[in-house]
C-alpha cells in the first residue's frame, strides 16, 4: 500500500417508488464488498447513496395512495434503508434526492451551465392529456405497435418487436392514467447542449475511466453525435423548480446524479468534514458502481454537467451487468421475482452476499442465480469448508488443550506463509472487483488448510505428543485467521463471530501479518449456519403468492418505472431496459392463453392425514383423498396458519394434475390452493359442504 487513499464511492440511486429486490442487490453488494474491503485497507472510502425521489411516477404512486408525494417518499427511504442495513449494505450515508442539499447543488450546477451559455431553450410539441392537464412521458401513452401491431405498447418502443418510434406514431394512442387519447402541445422546453463537451468528454475517456467494453460502446455514442438533452419539464411535476421559471422543472435525471452530491453534503455537515475534500479535490478519487441500462446518464451528461460547473469528473464509473434467475430474467409467474424482504423472511443475507461475489466479475456480464447451486455453494465453501476448519480445531483445542495456541513450526508454518503469501493477489483481485476468482482462490486455500490438518492428524498426534498437535491446531487457527481477514468484505456478520473466538478487535487487513502464537483463544460458537432446500423452497413459494403492494410496485406497473424514455438511453445502451429495475425483469404481462388454463384440473380433496413435517418450520404433510383418482400425498407451506390436527376433515381444492414434485423430504403430487399476501394468515381454498372428493371444479 502506498499512501492513504481518499475515495468516494456511489451506487445509483434506487427509485423511490418501488422495494429493492433481489436484482437491484447485485450493484449493492458488489459496492458494498468493494467499499469494506477499502476501508478493511486502511483508505478512507466514503459510501455515499440516497433515494431517487422525484419525477411524474411518483407523483402519479402518491396520487393513487391518496398522499403527497413527499409522504410515499419518506415512507420508502425508511423500507430502503431497512432492506439495505439487513443486506450488510453499510452506507455512510443514505440520503434523498428530496432535500435542500439537492436543490442547492441543482441550482448551482445549472446556474453555472447556463451563464457559461450551455443551456438553451426552445418550443417542441409533445402528448398532452387534456383529461389529466398534463404532458405525458412517452412511457405514460400506451398504444399500439406501429411495427408489429401488437397491442398496449409504450409510447417510445415495443416490447414485442423491439421496434422504437415516436409517441405520434403509436396508433390507438392512450393516456395510460385514464385511458383519454391525447393531445398535442407545444410549450417551451430547457436543453442542456451536451455537444459543447464532446472534445473534453473524449479527453476523460481517454483517461481510462470505464471498462474496455464500455468505451466500444462510448465510441459508437460518439459517432452518432451529441445531441442535445432536454432537463425540464412541464407543472405539475414532482421535483425542483428551475430558478427564473413559474411552472418549468428539473428532469428527474438531472437532479438524481447531484444526489451523489447532496448525500455528500449531507454527511459532510453532520460530521464536520469538507465538501470540497472530495468533490474539488483532485486527488480523491470517485467512484461510481452502475447498472448498464444507465450508462449514458453516467458517462457523458453527468461527467459533462460536472466539468461546465467546474467540478471534477468522476475517476471511474463501473458498470456491471443484470441478474437472471436459473439462466431468465426475473419472472413473478415463476415466483422469482424477489423482493429484498421476500428473501430476508427466508434466507440469511450473507449467502446472496456469498453468492453475488462467487459470480461477480469486472466484465459488463450478467449473472445468474440459481438457487440449488446457492444452497450447494454456500454450504460446501463456507459450510463445510471454511466453518468446519474452525469448528473442528478450535473446539479440540478447548476440549484437550485448554484453548492455548502453540508455535508455528514446519509444515504448519509453511502453511500460514502461503496463505500470506496469497493475501497481496486477493487484495488485486478485490481491489479490480474480480470478486469470482477472488472466492475462488480463498476456497483453495481453505481446502488446503483442511488438507493439512486431515494430513497432520492432530488427533492421533496428541497421543504421544500433545505439544505438537497444540502446533498442528495453531496452525490450522491461523489459517482460519487469515482466511476470515479475506472472507470480511464478503461475509461482515460471520468475520464478526470469528474475531470473537480468536479474541481480536478492530480487524484490519494488515491482520495477515499477525501470527497467533502462545496465547488462548475463546471456545467455538458457531460462525455458519447452513442453507436448506426447504428454506428455498419456502422462499420460492412465496414468490409465487401475491406479494402485496412491493410486487405490485416492483413489477414495472403503469407508474412505477421511472419516466427514463427507453430513447435517451439510446438502444444501443446494451438492451433498452431503462424503465425497468436494474434487473433483466419480465414485462409485466404474466398472462397465459386460455388453453393453458384450461389445462389445469383443479379438484375437490378431502385431507385424510395431516402432520408437520420436521425440520421444516413451514411445511405439512398431507394425505388427501381425491375420490375415483385414489389417495395422494402433498406437500403445503401452511404450518405458520394452519394446525396439522385442525387439518383433518377440511375439503380443499387442489390442482390434480401437476408434474409430481421432488422435494427434501419427499415428493408432492399436486398442490393445495391457498391465498395469503406477505406475513399474513394463509387461507384455503375450500368447500365447506356438499362437494364430494374428486369432483372437477370448473
Ligand atoms: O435507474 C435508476 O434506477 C435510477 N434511479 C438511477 C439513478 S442513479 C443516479 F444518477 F442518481
Ligand atoms: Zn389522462
Amino acid at each position: 500500500m502506498n499512501g492513504k487513499r481518499r475515495i468516494l464511492v456511489t451506487s445509483a440511486l434506487p427509485y423511490a417508488n418501488g422495494s429493492i429486490h433481489i436484482g437491484h442487490l447485485v450493484e449493492y453488494i458488489q459496492t458494498d464488498i468493494w467499499v469494506r474491503f477499502q476501508k478493511l485497507r486502511g483508505h478512507e472510502c466514503r459510501y455515499m447513496c440516497a433515494d431517487d425521489t422525484h419525477g411524474t411516477p411518483i407523483m402519479i404512486s402518491a396520487n393513487k395512495q391518496g398522499i403527497t408525494p413527499d409522504e410515499l417518499v419518506s415512507r420508502m427511504h425508511g423500507e430502503h434503508s431497512r432492506d439495505f442495513a439487513d443486506f450488510l449494505v453499510e452506507f455512510d450515508n443514505y440520503y434523498t434526492t428530496n432535500s435542500e442539499e439537492n436543490r442547492h447543488y441543482a441550482e448551482l450546477i445549472y446556474g453555472r451551465l447556463k451563464d457559461k451559455g450551455h443551456i438553451d431553450v426552445r418550443e417542441i410539441e409533445q402528448a398532452w392529456c387534456p383529461h389529466d392537464g398534463m404532458f405525458l412521458p412517452d412511457r405514460m401513452i400506451r398504444g399500439t405497435c406501429p411495427h408489429c401491431q401488437a397491442a398496449d405498447q409504450y409510447g417510445d418502443s415495443c416490447e414485442v418487436c423491439s421496434a422504437t418510434y415516436n409517441p405520434t406514431d403509436l396508433k390507438d394512442a392512450r393516456c395510460s392514467i385514464c385511458g383519454t387519447p391525447p393531445e398535442t402541445k407545444r410549450s417551451q422546453h430547457y436543453f442542456f447542449r451536451l455537444g459543447d463537451f464532446a472534445g473534453k468528454l473524449q479527453e476523460w475517456l481517454a483517461g481510462g475511466p470505464v471498462q474496455e467494453e464500455m468505451r466500444n460502446k462510448l465510441g459508437e455514442w460518439f459517432a452518432e453525435g451529441l445531441k442535445d438533452w432536454d432537463i425540464s419539464r412541464d407543472a405539475p411535476y414532482f421535483g425542483f423548480r428551475i430558478p427564473g421559471t413559474v411552472d418549468k422543472y428539473f428532469y428527474v435525471w438531472l437532479d438524481a446524479p447531484i444526489g451523489y452530491m447532496a448525500s455528500t453534503r449531507n454527511w459532510c455537515d453532520r460530521n464536520g468534514r469538507s465538501f470540497d475534500e472530495f468533490w474539488l479535490n483532485p486527488d480523491a478519487e470517485i467512484v461510481h458502481f452502475i447498472g448498464k441500462d444507465i450508462v449514458y446518464f453516467h458517462t457523458l451528461f453527468w461527467p459533462a454537467m460536472l466539468m461546465g460547473a467546474d467540478f471534477r469528473a468522476p475517476n471511474r464509473v463501473y458498470v456491471h451487468g443484470f441478474l437472471t434467475v436459473n439462466g431468465q430474467k426475473m419472472s413473478k409467474s415463476r415466483g422469482t421475482f424477489l423482493s429484498a424482504r421476500q428473501y430476508l423472511q427466508h434466507l440469511d443475507p450473507e449467502y446472496l452476499r456469498y453468492y453475488y461475489a462467487c459470480k461477480l466479475t469486472a466484465r459488463v456480464e450478467d449473472i445468474d442465480l440459481n438457487m440449488s447451486d446457492l444452497v450447494a455453494r454456500v454450504n460446501a465453501d463456507l459450510g463445510n469448508q471454511f466453518a468446519n476448519l474452525g469448528s473442528r480445531v478450535v473446539s479440540f483445542l478447548h476440549k484437550r488443550l485448554d484453548g492455548r495456541l502453540g508455535r508455528l513450526t514446519g509444515d504448519g508454518l509453511a502453511l500460514v506463509e502461503s496463505l500470506e503469501k496469497a493475501a497481496d493477489e486477493i487484495a488485486q483481485l478485490y481491489e479490480g472487483r474480480e470478486y469470482a476468482k477472488a472466492m475462488k482462490r480463498i476456497a483453495a486455500l481453505a481446502h488446503d488448510a483442511n488438507q493439512y490438518v486431515a494430513n497432520s492428524a492432530p488427533w492421533s498426534a496428541i497421543k504421544g505428543d500433545p505439544e505438537e498437535a497444540r502446533n498442528i491446531l495453531t496452525a490450522a487457527v491461523n489459517a482460519f485467521a487469515l482466511l476470515n481477514v479475506f472472507l470480511t468484505p464478503v461475509m461482515p456478520r460471520m468475520s464478526q463471530r470469528v474475531e470473537k473466538i480468536l479474541g481480536r478487535t478492530g480487524l484490519t487487513w494488515d491482520a495477515v501479518h499477525e501470527r497467533l502464537e502462545e496465547r488462548t483463544i475463546n471456545p467455538f460458537e458457531s460462525v455458519f449456519t447452513k442453507a436448506t432446500d426447504e428454506a428455498v423452497e419456502a422462499l420460492l413459494q412465496s414468490g409465487l403468492l401475491p406479494a402485496g403492494a412491493d410486487a405490485a410496485a416492483a413489477a414495472g406497473g403503469e407508474a412505477a418505472g421511472s419516466d427514463t424514455p427507453a430513447a435517451e438511453n439510446p438502444p444501443a445502451a446494451v438492451e433498452p431496459q431503462s424503465e425497468a429495475p436494474p434487473a433483466a425483469v419480465e414485462p409485466q404481462s404474466a398472462e397465459i392463453p386460455f388453453d393453458d388454463f384450461a389445462k389445469v384440473d383443479l379438484r375437490v380433496a378431502k385431507i385424510i392425514e395431516a402432520k408437520g413435517v420436521e425440520g421444516a418450520d413451514k411445511l405439512v404433510e398431507l394425505l388427501i383423498d381425491l375420490g375415483q383418482l385414489g389417495r395422494r400425498t402433498i406437500f403445503a407451506g401452511i404450518k405458520k396458519s394452519h394446525k396439522p390436527e385442525d387439518l383433518v376433515g377440511r375439503q380443499i381444492i387442489v390442482v390434480s394434475n401437476l408434474a409430481p414434485r421432488k422435494m427434501k423430504f419427499g415428493t408432492s403430487h399436486g398442490m393445495l390452493l391457498a391465498a395469503s399476501s406477505e406475513g399474513t394468515t394463509i387461507y384455503l381454498a375450500g368447500l365447506e359442504t356438499g362437494a364430494k372428493p374428486g369432483q372437477r371444479i370448473s
